[in-house]
């Protein structure tokens, strides 16, 4: 049994976490979603129970998080859990046209020049959003920060493969977050963005290409050593 099919049964007071092999794309479901940086899981594991036709992964990169939510997860078959970073591995993770929406709530605007490659908006990233969704598919981001908002706008708006669906102030949203309670209760305002995949994209997948290194002696301590930095 592989743990798309697995069932909580052996411990069901918790969610399942998954460790994926390096090279092999997840498999997916007719209606496979996926939450990047869901924090303490709350919404992911009210979504995904209120969603029981849908598959849901969720990465996040922090491990308290992770637990915070497995613990959340008890007896929830359609929701599996990483630990990740999702910039980099959103591209290894899943392969091209398999996923129906990607959700992300409150990301860190990481804001400044010297962030830019952190952000949703690095070219890098959004490649990976446009190769793994379906044709249709659609990217939502949620947050709070009005010129990070208007940010990604422009930015993802103009990838070939993408189009900019629509820009809400303070949709009325279901199922809510802790940051979005928590920025609502201080008066802000949340924007809501949807992006639609309009176009075949595809992106070089790093695991499967420049993550191997050919030495051609026999293998000594100090490579081994060496590998510490990467
Ligand atoms: C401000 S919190 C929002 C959490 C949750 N979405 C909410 O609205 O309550 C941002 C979350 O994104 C996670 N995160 C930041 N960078 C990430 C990355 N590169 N990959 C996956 N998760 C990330 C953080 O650990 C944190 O839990």
């Amino acid at each position: 049994m592989d743990f798309l099919t697995a069932t909580t049964q052996a411990r069901p007071q918790y969610g399942i976490i998954i460790k994926p092999e390096s090279g092999q794309p997840l498999p997916v479901r007719l209606h496979t979603q996926l939450e990047i940086g869901f924090g303490n899981g709350e919404f992911t594991v009210q979504y995904a129970e209120a969603k029981p036709e849908i598959f849901l992964y969720g990465i996040e990169i922090s491990q308290s998080c992770v637990l915070r939510c497995a613990r959340r997860a008890g007896g929830l078959s359609n929701l599996r859990i990483i630990n990740t970073d999702a910039r980099y591995m959103l591209r290894e993770l899943f392969a091209d046209e398999t996923l129906e929406k990607i959700i992300m709530q409150f990301p860190c605007p990481w804001p400044g020049n010297g962030n830019a490659h952190r952000r949703v908006t690095a070219r890098d990233f959004a490649d990976g959003l446009a190769a793994v969704l379906k044709l249709g598919g659609v990217f939502e981001m949620v947050s709070d920060d009005e010129d990070y908002s208007n940010e990604v706008w422009k930015v993802l708006g103009l990838h070939e493969a993408l189009n900019a669906e629509s820009f809400e102030v303070n949709p009325a949203r279901g199922i809510t977050t802790k940051y979005e309670r928590k920025w609502l209760a201080q008066g802000k305002n949340i924007f809501r963005l949807t992006f639609t995949k309009t176009k075949k994209f595809t992106v070089t997948r790093r695991t499967s290409q420049d993550m191997h290194i050919k030495i051609n002696h026999n293998v000594t301590p100090d490579d081994v050593a060496s590998l510490k930095n990467l």
